[in-house]
């Protein structure tokens, strides 16, 4: 078979690169695709917004509303606010294996959020409510961190989440 690339390319060398440049492209996508599989990552699909000026003045991410609270089903709803230069509220703690429904809203910038080792990720678009749903199996502290730059102080920004066995009633 003729090298499609002939018509833009005499020479044989530069056309074998245009084909390596091309394999590294879709091994490197099919490496991202496997490990979104194999984490369950998914894109954020929740839209809603929130005047992010007026949080406190709101009901559900007035200072007195944050933290976790506990759903019919046994779920749990966590309501944060991230702000420069913290979330709040900055300590966590919910039980192993529940559906924990984080519900985040930025005061100001743009943040992020990444807890290491678990798949809850999400971008906190001022704005928005970034809305994450996820269990966390194994039992621990984990930390939650910022990860948008969001000014001098990002790098110490972040909380703790503390997951706690499930049999010590932790909420
Ligand atoms: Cu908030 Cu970086």
């Amino acid at each position: 078979m003729q090298d499609p690339f002939r018509i833009i390319c005499d020479d044989s060398l530069e056309r074998r690169w245009i084909w390596i440049s091309l394999l590294m492209t879709v091994v490197m996508a099919g490496i991202l695709g496997l490990f979104a599989v194999a984490n369950n990552l998914h894109p954020p699909s929740n839209v809603e917004t929130i005047d992010s000026s007026r949080l406190h003045l709101t009901e559900e991410f007035a200072e007195d509303n944050l933290g976790v609270k506990e759903n019919d089903d046994g779920s749990l709803t966590v309501t944060m606010v991230a702000a420069r230069y913290g979330f709040f509220p900055p300590v966590i703690e919910v039980p192993t294996d529940t559906t924990v429904k984080f519900r985040i809203a930025s005061a100001d910038v743009l943040h992020g959020v990444h807890v290491p080792g678990t798949n809850a990720a999400t971008m906190i678009v001022p704005g928005y409510i970034s809305q994450v749903t996820t269990a966390f199996p194994t039992a621990g502290k984990y930390s939650f961190l910022c990860n948008e730059y969001c000014g001098l102080g990002h790098d110490s920004m972040w909380s703790r989440l503390i997951v706690v066995p499930k049999s010590e009633g932790g909420k």
